[in-house]
């Protein structure tokens, strides 16, 4: 396995470019299965769980050719694979995106179930519960999900939490239903409607995506798309944040302001100093950040997904401020970690009060998920001192690179051989 070094206390200065999300280049990946013919895509991000979703829909019979550079070509004409394995399951949960296309192209699903991962349960009882409205016949067997249905009919959903892929799977089945359907208290991420506009390119009729309400009419069939995708906002919020802690000086350019209102306003209300064009963002930290409080939620609330990065930038903050996470039930997996770098923060229930101090000291800590292990890179930025990531194959999940990118920005970073590691 392998490792990232960090030393801390450099100030990052320079350009960084947003890579496509990861977000939304899976659901449309995913989505491929829904056309006859190849869907070419561009800016898709070199990050293992694309590498894996590839995998999965080439097992279920996808033509999936990479390159040149982030350009990605899917071909679903020949497939005829239906059974999405555990193996490949188990390894990313977005595997469970495959379900609703299967079942709407095929009439047949075979998807593992995905099992629990470090931040929650993440059931995808809304999902079944959904594809059920839609007339399709669901059994639970050794471990998967059997959906069956010759033809899904149209029906009105309201989905009792706004899940994303849940929102996600019901817009791709229901794109071929027969008749009409409504999806009520839909997820409104920004990804969810980038799936719409792809969908609607590949001939669904699709009005909503983006909102809680979602109306489709079913057609007969889709086709392929060219598109390319949206840049990451998780990414962005990530590498201004790295500006904030560091006292840094760093332009996220190739992104979409207008998809991270919220970090960026709790980011100004922690005292940086933002400028801010069409589509790139400067960020200016100051010497010291201020406590800001933060609450997560559905978009346009805050993400949860910058959550453990935007604590890191607290555990240095001037006063105390709580952060509640009200999306995952165990999403403070960062905490133990930060506090063996020096923070100070106390989990009470949903919430974690973080108590500002000076600085943090580098040391030894362990990813345990995806935007964990992006907090603990932050934290060793802001610190002084040297910081190892131990199993970095997290972030690797979701971040193209990060240590090559944060290097061009000046700190100093590096991966290597994990010696601790087997
Ligand atoms: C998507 O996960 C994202 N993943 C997550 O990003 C993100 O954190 C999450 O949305 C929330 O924004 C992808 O898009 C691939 P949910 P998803 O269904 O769809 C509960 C990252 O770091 N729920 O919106 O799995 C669930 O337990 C990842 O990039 C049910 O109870 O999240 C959770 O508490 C992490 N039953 C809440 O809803 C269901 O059937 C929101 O989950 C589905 C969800």
């Amino acid at each position: 396995m392998e490792r990232i070094v960090i030393r801390g206390g450099t100030p990052l200065r320079g350009e960084v470019a947003a890579s496509g999300a990861k977000n939304a280049a899976l659901p449309i990946m995913a989505a491929s299965l829904l056309a006859e013919g190849p869907c070419r895509l561009a800016n898709v991000p070199g990050l293992r769980d694309v590498r894996t979703m590839t995998a999965l829909l080439e097992s279920l019979g996808v033509r999936v050719v990479r390159g040149p550079g982030e350009n990605l070509v899917l071909d679903a004409s020949e497939a005829t694979g239906y059974r999405a394995a555990y193996d490949l399951v188990r390894t990313m949960r977005a595997s469970v995106l495959v379900l609703g296309p299967l079942l709407a192209r095929f009439g047949e699903a075979q998807v593992s179930l995905p099992g629990g991962c470090a931040i929650g349960a993440r059931p995808i009882n809304l999902h079944l519960k959904g594809l059920d409205k839609l007339g399709a016949e669901i059994t639970i067997e050794e471990g998967y999900v059997c959906a069956r249905s010759r033809r899904l009919q149209g029906a009105r959903i309201y989905l009792d939490l706004p899940s994303v892929t849940g929102t996600m799977n019901l817009m791709m089945a229901a794109s071929l239903a027969r008749g009409s359907s409504l999806i009520e208290n839909a997820a409104c991420e920004p990804e969810v409607a980038e799936l719409g506009t792809v969908l609607g390119a590949m001939g669904a009729r699709i009005e909503g995506a983006g909102t809680d309400h979602i109306q489709i009419e079913g057609v007969e069939r889709l086709g392929p798309v060219d598109h390319s995708v949206m840049p990451d906002r998780i990414e962005t919020g990530t590498f201004l944040v790295a500006g904030a802690v560091t006292r840094g000086d760093v332009t996220v350019r190739g992104c979409r302001p207008k998809h991270l209102e919220a970090v960026i306003e709790k980011l100004i209300e922690a005292g940086a100093d933002l400028r801010i064009d069409d589509d790139a963002v400067r960020i200016l930290g100051p010497d010291k950040l201020r406590a800001a409080d933060v609450k997560t939620g559905g978009y346009p609330a805050f993400a949860t997904d910058m959550q453990a990065q935007f604590m890191a930038s607290m555990a240095i903050a001037e006063g105390t401020s709580v952060i509640a996470e009200t999306i995952f039930e165990n999403r403070f997996m960062h905490v133990a970690e930060l506090r063996r770098m020096g923070a100070d923060i106390r989990v009470q229930g949903n919430s974690a009060v973080v108590r500002g101090v000076k600085g943090l000291s580098g040391a030894p800590v362990m990813a345990t998920d995806l935007r964990a292990s992006a907090s603990l890179i932050l934290g060793g930025l802001a610190a002084e001192g040297q910081t190892t990531v131990s199993r970095i194959y997290h972030i690797d999940r979701g971040y193209e690179q990060i240590e090559n990118k944060l290097s061009a920005l000046g700190a100093r970073i590096w991966r290597e051989k994990d010696p601790g590691s087997l």
